[in-house]
């Protein structure tokens, strides 16, 4: 069993598709902690219903986000995970969080990266038009919404559709992919090389997950 720490900040829709692939015993993973740096995140609440650790670190009280990230590598290392899993986690995470989980920090961002990065990536694809957007898992680096790719979904866009309408749609497959992607790991399948993570092969295939959701 894989033990992880999950970072977030906000609503937690994709804290609870992992819990929830956890319960339905898809994802062979223990949630040691939950880390909020949002004292009223509604995130909160969610690992509170599900009797979860977790720990409120306020990033207004710190001086920097180096002693921020410091702080948030101590706890979980005293949590004891072995994976890092940033889920809506709105801070720009320095080198002293990276190195201290090198390959076992990850990501997932609401586009097919290195499409529209930052925030608002649904708003940047309803405004530039594209008729193909998605969410991609990956692992982090010091730049923003980048590092080695593991998983990605794709996502039509309606024309038409607004940013919200995206949002929600995109969402869907991020709880489909994100602990699947978590699966990977606890099942020693990640291996990177330079830019790139390859996934070694077992019984499901990454085709699996390309899949996009119908146009209803
Ligand atoms: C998701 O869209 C995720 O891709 C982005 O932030 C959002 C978090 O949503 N990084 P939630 O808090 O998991 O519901």
């Amino acid at each position: 069993m894989l033990a992880i720490a999950i970072l977030a900040s906000g609503a937690g829709s994709n804290f609870e598709a992992i819990a929830e692939a956890i319960a339905a015993g898809s994802l062979d993973a223990d949630i040691r902690l939950l880390i909020c740096n949002r004292p009223r995140a509604a995130v909160l609440e969610k690992a509170a219903r599900r009797d979860m650790e977790s720990v409120v670190i306020d990033h207004r009280d710190f001086a920097s986000r180096e002693e921020f990230d410091a702080k948030v590598v101590e706890h979980i290392k005293n949590s004891g995970a072995q994976l890092v899993v940033m889920a809506g986690f709105d801070r720009v995470v320095t080198k002293v969080l990276i190195d201290a989980f090198p390959c076992r920090l990850i990501n997932i961002h609401p586009s097919l990266l290195p499409a529209f990065r930052g925030s608002n990536a649904q708003r940047q694809a309803a405004d530039y038009g594209v008729t193909v957007t998605g969410a991609t898992v990956h692992l982090v680096d010091e730049e923003v919404d980048h590092g080695p790719i593991i998983v990605q979904a794709a996502v039509p866009v309606i024309p038409g559709e607004d940013a919200e309408a995206i949002r929600k749609r995109i969402l869907v497959q991020e709880h489909r992919i994100y602990p699947w992607a978590i699966q990977l790991f606890a099942e020693g399948r990640i291996e990177v090389e330079g830019a790139k993570v390859r996934i070694s092969t077992k019984a499901q295939s990454r085709d699996q997950v390309l899949v996009s959701p119908p146009l209803d």
